[in-house]
Protein backbone atom coordinates (compact mmCIF):
# COMPACT_ATOMS: atom_id res chain seq x y z
CA UNK A 1 0.00 0.00 0.00
CA UNK A 2 1.35 3.37 -0.95
CA UNK A 3 0.07 6.05 1.04
CA UNK A 4 1.48 10.20 1.61
CA UNK A 5 4.05 10.33 4.59
CA UNK A 6 3.26 12.06 7.87
CA UNK A 7 5.88 12.94 10.09
CA UNK A 8 5.73 9.78 12.24
CA UNK A 9 7.03 7.78 9.13
CA UNK A 10 10.51 9.94 9.07
CA UNK A 11 12.31 7.76 11.13
CA UNK A 12 10.99 4.13 9.43
CA UNK A 13 11.84 6.34 6.13
CA UNK A 14 15.23 7.22 7.29
CA UNK A 15 16.55 3.64 7.51
CA UNK A 16 15.04 2.86 4.27
CA UNK A 17 17.23 5.09 2.90
CA UNK A 18 20.27 4.95 5.04
CA UNK A 19 19.84 0.46 3.94
CA UNK A 20 19.85 1.50 0.64
CA UNK A 21 22.75 3.58 1.18
CA UNK A 22 24.73 0.91 2.30
CA UNK A 23 24.08 -1.34 -0.98
CA UNK A 24 26.69 1.28 -2.13
CA UNK A 25 25.18 1.40 -5.65
CA UNK A 26 22.22 2.86 -6.45
CA UNK A 27 21.78 6.38 -4.42
CA UNK A 28 23.72 9.37 -4.41
CA UNK A 29 23.64 8.94 -0.61
CA UNK A 30 26.61 7.32 1.23
CA UNK A 31 27.21 6.34 4.20
CA UNK A 32 27.98 7.06 7.46
CA UNK A 33 24.71 9.09 7.61
CA UNK A 34 23.76 10.69 10.91
CA UNK A 35 20.67 9.29 11.39
CA UNK A 36 19.42 11.69 14.10
CA UNK A 37 20.15 14.69 11.76
CA UNK A 38 19.02 13.13 9.02
CA UNK A 39 15.42 12.64 10.92
CA UNK A 40 15.21 16.05 12.38
CA UNK A 41 15.78 17.64 8.47
CA UNK A 42 13.14 15.38 6.92
CA UNK A 43 11.00 16.01 9.91
CA UNK A 44 10.90 19.54 9.45
CA UNK A 45 10.80 19.04 5.87
CA UNK A 46 7.60 17.24 5.51
CA UNK A 47 5.74 19.30 8.55
CA UNK A 48 6.46 22.61 6.46
CA UNK A 49 5.27 21.13 3.00
CA UNK A 50 8.48 22.24 1.40
CA UNK A 51 8.52 18.77 -0.16
CA UNK A 52 5.99 15.88 -0.44
CA UNK A 53 6.91 12.21 1.12
CA UNK A 54 4.84 8.85 -0.09
CA UNK A 55 5.73 5.49 1.76
CA UNK A 56 5.18 1.83 0.74
CA UNK A 57 3.94 -0.40 3.32
CA UNK A 58 4.60 -4.41 3.79
CA UNK A 59 3.82 -6.79 6.20
CA UNK A 60 2.69 -3.68 8.65
CA UNK A 61 6.50 -1.79 7.69
CA UNK A 62 7.82 0.95 5.54
CA UNK A 63 9.79 -1.07 2.74
CA UNK A 64 10.05 2.04 0.69
CA UNK A 65 9.99 5.97 -0.17
CA UNK A 66 9.21 8.19 -2.87
CA UNK A 67 9.92 12.12 -2.49
CA UNK A 68 9.39 15.14 -4.43
CA UNK A 69 10.97 18.63 -3.75
CA UNK A 70 9.72 21.10 -6.25
CA UNK A 71 11.15 24.23 -6.74
CA UNK A 72 10.63 26.71 -9.39
CA UNK A 73 8.18 24.63 -11.17
CA UNK A 74 10.27 21.60 -11.01
CA UNK A 75 9.65 18.65 -8.86
CA UNK A 76 12.99 16.67 -8.22
CA UNK A 77 12.32 13.11 -7.33
CA UNK A 78 14.38 10.69 -5.04
CA UNK A 79 13.19 7.04 -4.51
CA UNK A 80 14.26 3.76 -2.64
CA UNK A 81 13.07 0.76 -1.90
CA UNK A 82 14.20 -2.23 0.57
CA UNK A 83 16.28 -5.07 -1.62
CA UNK A 84 13.65 -8.20 -0.65
CA UNK A 85 10.75 -5.61 -1.76
CA UNK A 86 12.32 -4.86 -5.26
CA UNK A 87 10.66 -6.19 -8.63
CA UNK A 88 6.99 -6.22 -7.37
CA UNK A 89 5.53 -3.21 -8.19
CA UNK A 90 5.92 -0.76 -5.56
CA UNK A 91 8.49 1.67 -7.22
CA UNK A 92 5.94 1.52 -9.91
CA UNK A 93 2.81 2.55 -7.72
CA UNK A 94 4.77 4.92 -5.53
CA UNK A 95 5.86 6.41 -8.79
CA UNK A 96 1.90 7.05 -10.28
CA UNK A 97 1.51 8.60 -6.91
CA UNK A 98 4.10 10.73 -7.12
CA UNK A 99 3.35 11.84 -10.20
CA UNK A 100 -0.46 12.23 -10.20
CA UNK A 101 0.03 14.51 -7.16
CA UNK A 102 3.07 17.02 -9.33
CA UNK A 103 0.05 17.34 -11.92
CA UNK A 104 -2.52 18.08 -9.63
CA UNK A 105 -0.36 21.18 -8.52
CA UNK A 106 0.08 22.07 -11.57
CA UNK A 107 3.99 21.46 -11.80
CA UNK A 108 5.83 21.65 -15.64
CA UNK A 109 7.90 18.81 -14.57
CA UNK A 110 9.51 16.28 -12.60
CA UNK A 111 13.48 15.53 -12.83
CA UNK A 112 15.65 13.20 -11.53
CA UNK A 113 19.83 11.34 -11.85
CA UNK A 114 20.26 8.08 -12.48
CA UNK A 115 23.18 5.68 -11.90
CA UNK A 116 23.89 4.52 -16.11
CA UNK A 117 24.25 1.19 -14.18
CA UNK A 118 20.81 1.28 -12.51
CA UNK A 119 19.04 -1.10 -15.55
CA UNK A 120 15.65 -1.35 -12.83
CA UNK A 121 15.73 2.05 -12.17
CA UNK A 122 16.10 3.45 -15.71
CA UNK A 123 13.05 0.50 -16.99
CA UNK A 124 10.73 2.04 -14.17
CA UNK A 125 11.55 5.42 -15.33
CA UNK A 126 11.22 4.91 -19.08
CA UNK A 127 8.12 2.87 -18.62
CA UNK A 128 6.19 5.96 -16.61
CA UNK A 129 6.92 8.20 -19.47
CA UNK A 130 10.45 9.75 -18.70
CA UNK A 131 13.05 10.91 -20.80
CA UNK A 132 16.65 10.76 -20.78
CA UNK A 133 17.73 14.32 -21.16
CA UNK A 134 21.79 13.93 -20.85
CA UNK A 135 24.66 12.09 -19.94
CA UNK A 136 26.62 13.71 -17.49
CA UNK A 137 30.57 12.41 -17.58
CA UNK A 138 32.49 12.58 -13.79
CA UNK A 139 29.01 14.37 -12.40
CA UNK A 140 29.32 12.81 -9.07
CA UNK A 141 32.46 12.53 -6.67
CA UNK A 142 32.22 9.73 -4.54
CA UNK A 143 33.44 9.10 -1.19
CA UNK A 144 36.34 6.73 -2.46
CA UNK A 145 37.38 9.39 -4.88
CA UNK A 146 35.79 7.90 -7.78
CA UNK A 147 33.88 10.22 -10.08
CA UNK A 148 30.26 8.70 -11.49
CA UNK A 149 29.02 9.19 -14.76
CA UNK A 150 24.97 9.96 -14.44
CA UNK A 151 22.15 10.43 -16.57
CA UNK A 152 19.58 13.17 -16.44
CA UNK A 153 15.73 11.85 -16.61
CA UNK A 154 12.48 14.11 -16.99
CA UNK A 155 8.88 13.67 -17.22
CA UNK A 156 7.25 17.20 -18.86
CA UNK A 157 3.66 17.26 -17.42
CA UNK A 158 2.94 20.89 -18.94
CA UNK A 159 1.61 20.92 -22.48
CA UNK A 160 2.08 24.40 -23.65
C1 LIG B 1 14.57 1.49 -8.71
C2 LIG B 1 13.40 1.07 -7.85
C3 LIG B 1 12.77 2.29 -7.17
C4 LIG B 1 12.34 0.43 -8.78
O1 LIG B 1 11.25 0.02 -8.01
P1 LIG B 1 10.73 -1.49 -8.09
O2 LIG B 1 9.58 -1.67 -7.18
O3 LIG B 1 11.90 -2.40 -7.88
O4 LIG B 1 10.27 -1.56 -9.61
P2 LIG B 1 8.93 -2.23 -10.17
O5 LIG B 1 8.75 -3.59 -9.59
O6 LIG B 1 7.80 -1.27 -10.06
O7 LIG B 1 9.36 -2.41 -11.70
C5 LIG B 1 9.45 -1.31 -12.57
C6 LIG B 1 10.03 -1.78 -13.88
O8 LIG B 1 11.41 -2.07 -13.71
C7 LIG B 1 11.76 -3.15 -14.58
N1 LIG B 1 12.32 -4.19 -13.74
C8 LIG B 1 11.77 -4.81 -12.66
N2 LIG B 1 12.66 -5.69 -12.13
C9 LIG B 1 13.77 -5.61 -12.90
C10 LIG B 1 15.04 -6.26 -12.85
N3 LIG B 1 15.33 -7.17 -11.92
N4 LIG B 1 15.96 -5.89 -13.79
C11 LIG B 1 15.70 -4.98 -14.75
N5 LIG B 1 14.50 -4.33 -14.80
C12 LIG B 1 13.57 -4.66 -13.91
C13 LIG B 1 10.51 -3.58 -15.30
O9 LIG B 1 10.45 -2.91 -16.55
C14 LIG B 1 9.45 -3.07 -14.40
O10 LIG B 1 8.24 -2.79 -15.03
P3 LIG B 1 7.26 -4.03 -15.43
O11 LIG B 1 7.24 -4.97 -14.27
O12 LIG B 1 5.94 -3.38 -15.67
O13 LIG B 1 7.88 -4.63 -16.64
C15 LIG B 1 13.82 0.01 -6.78
O14 LIG B 1 14.28 -1.15 -7.42
C16 LIG B 1 14.87 0.54 -5.81
O15 LIG B 1 14.55 1.16 -4.80
N6 LIG B 1 16.17 0.29 -6.11
C17 LIG B 1 17.26 0.74 -5.24
C18 LIG B 1 17.27 2.26 -5.04
C19 LIG B 1 17.26 3.01 -6.34
O16 LIG B 1 17.80 2.57 -7.33
N7 LIG B 1 16.61 4.20 -6.33
C20 LIG B 1 16.55 5.04 -7.51
C21 LIG B 1 17.79 5.87 -7.64
S1 LIG B 1 17.82 6.87 -9.11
Amino acid sequence: MVREAHVDDVPATVDVYIAVAAERQWIGGELPIDRDERIERFSATVAAGDGQMWVAEADGEIVGMISLHPQRGRADLGMAILDAWRGRGIGTAMMEAAIAWARAQGLDKIALYVWPHNERAIKLYEKVGFSGEGYHPKHFRRKNGEAWDAISMGLVLRQD
